[in-house]
């Protein structure tokens, strides 16, 4: 089936009441192994790719092998979204390629550090939809900063930093018209979020809460929702590697969150440790290997296993066959007729 447009797969999400994770891609195994987690728990599916992986992937490589995913799993509705574009321009070009979807995260300066004004925020954000909408792509904005840097992007700091203000959180869905919303709750990108098991002085759950009240009808997205397990850090710590103690987002928060208007999720991290301790332990254990298929087949699997765990958590599980994907063409008409408008002042009649 072609690409869905990330906005169905939502608006599907809330019918169900369930979240939809978004996992990283940067190569091949990585996409077969998210589709692999999602033909074995018959989930639709979040593809995003971050402008480093855009740029590692040589952007074509990495469309290419999404399409071809669509192309071998006819039976599972596949978003592909832009991850924290940073402008204007990057949105477009993924538009360009065939995205169904992009973030505009406006909450950061064109150089994907220094925190931005409200204003600017809603400025650039707004010119998005205006173009993506016309296209029929949806559009994920962002209000509030996370923590950390990854791959050069992120304010850096803790996440406790810029907390999302709901008041703001309401102008920008209205001023903006974006299909989903990322808020900052107190997490970070990366493995190192938390120094313990957080608790409400860190994970602001009681601010996402305040904010699904506030806007009901408006699909809220978490960043840096990996849950960073122990068992995941201990695997590549064992084989040589050197992370130190940290904590993640745990599931049942993020559960919560689904149970209050959370419907995108995105996890990376998790994938990542996933995948080195796999490699580690070849490397480690096997050192006269050198095929490296002889890694990346268990790195691939220990991926997929654990995509496949956080789709059976998340809820999405089940639910690829349950709707037709509307053609982004119709998507398109649902924006210009207002059907699809997002925005409070429309949805609260
Ligand atoms: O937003 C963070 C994601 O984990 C992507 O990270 O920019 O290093 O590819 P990246
Ligand atoms: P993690 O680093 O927690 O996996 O977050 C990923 C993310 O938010 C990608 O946008
Ligand atoms: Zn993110």
């Amino acid at each position: 089936m072609p690409l869905v447009s990330m906005r169905q797969l939502l608006d599907e999400a809330a019918k169900g009441g369930y979240g939809v994770g978004a996992f990283n891609v940067n190569d091949m195994e990585q996409i077969q192994a998210i589709m692999m987690a999602a033909r074995q728990t018959k989930s639709p599916v979040i593809v995003q790719a971050s402008r480093g992986a855009r740029a590692f992937a040589e952007d074509l490589y990495l469309f290419k092998l999404i399409q071809a995913a669509a192309e071998l799993n006819p039976d599972i509705p596949i978003a592909m979204h832009q991850d924290h574009g940073n402008s204007f321009e990057t949105c477009k070009s993924a538009i360009a390629l065939g995205y169904t979807s992009v973030m505009m995260d406006g909450s950061l300066k064109e150089d994907g550090k220094t925190p931005s004004t409200f204003d600017e925020n809603v400025e650039v954000t707004r010119r998005v939809v205006d173009y993506a909408h016309e296209r029929g792509v949806t559009v994920e904005g962002e209000i509030g900063v996370l923590g950390g840097v990854e791959d050069g992007h992120g304010a850096g700091g803790t996440g406790l930093e810029h907390i999302t203000d709901p008041d703001q959180a309401v102008e920008f869905a209205e001023r903006t018209g974006v299909d989903a919303l990322a808020i900052a709750i107190g997490t970070s990108h990366g493995a190192y979020k938390f120094t313990k098991k957080p608790d409400g002085s860190v994970l602001k759950m009681d601010v996402l809460i305040a904010i699904h009240k506030r806007l009901p009808h408006t699909h809220l997205v978490m960043h840096g929702s990996s849950s960073v397990p122990k068992e995941l850090q201990d695997i590549v710590n064992e084989y040589g590697g050197k992370l130190k103690q940290t904590w993640g987002v745990p599931i049942e928060e993020i559960q919560l969150g689904i149970r209050n208007g959370v419907r995108k999720v995105n996890v990376d991290t998790d994938n990542r440790l996933a995948m080195t301790g796999a490699i580690r332990k070849v490397l480690w254990t096997q050192p006269e290997k050198f095929d490296p298929r002889d890694y990346m087949k268990p790195a691939r699997e220990a991926m997929a296993k654990v995509v496949a765990d956080r789709m059976t958590e998340f809820g999405q599980a089940g639910h690829a066959g349950d709707y037709k994907p509307i053609p982004i063409t119709e998507i398109a008409e649902g924006y210009k007729s207002g059907k699809l408008d997002t925005r409070p002042s429309v949805t609260a009649k």
